[in-house]
């Protein structure tokens, strides 16, 4: 985890630790920046099984640079799609995910869509989580999983998890 801890972002190591704990077999992250949050669960899923998924526009090349040096240093393959969230659910089946992590705009209505977007693709009993959850730039995050993803958790920190019935 010193790897994860190390890498530029916005996580807590309590944080990077959940997901360490609940990431499983073919995992989705929705938003990865430089790829802090990334290497906490690509770091499971290499000892563990399983493939990530990450997705994030990378508006500036350097942060993309900065994403793809920080796997290498970790050593970790990850499938990466460059891209919108909701065009990338479209490449997904629906009940073919093990896990999913959204931390990308926090503002209400992508999280509505991307939540809409990303559930179906979900196997039943699996975790949807996200970040930023009661953070006070980001009200919409606590509406969004309100409305869509009734029982809801707050785990640790700024993490919600919602398992599918
Ligand atoms: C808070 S950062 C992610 C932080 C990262 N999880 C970490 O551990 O440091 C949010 C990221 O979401 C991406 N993003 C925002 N809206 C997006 C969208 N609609 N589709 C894909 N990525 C998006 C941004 O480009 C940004 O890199």
């Amino acid at each position: 985890m010193e790897q994860a801890e190390s890498t530029d972002g916005f996580m807590t190591p309590s944080e990077l630790n959940w997901l360490y704990d609940h990431a499983c077999g073919q995992s989705v992250e929705i938003g990865s920046y430089k790829g802090r949050s990334a290497t906490a669960i690509g770091l499971k899923l290499k000892v563990a099984g399983g493939q990530l998924t990450c997705i994030d526009l990378w508006g500036w090349d350097w942060v993309y640079d900065e994403f793809q040096e920080n796997m290498k240093r970790s050593k970790l393959k990850v499938h990466i799609m460059r891209m919108n969230s909701i065009d990338a659910a479209k490449s997904f089946k629906e009940q073919s995910l093990d896990f999913i992590f959204i931390d990308s705009s926090h503002e209400y209505e992508d999280t509505v869509a991307e939540i809409k977007a990303w559930l179906p693709r979900l196997k039943s009993g699996s975790l949807l989580c996200g970040h930023d959850y009661l953070h006070p730039d980001y009200p919409g995050v606590e509406q969004a999983a309100n409305e869509l993803c009734p029982g809801y958790e707050n785990p640790v920190d700024s993490i919600w998890t919602y398992k599918k019935p």
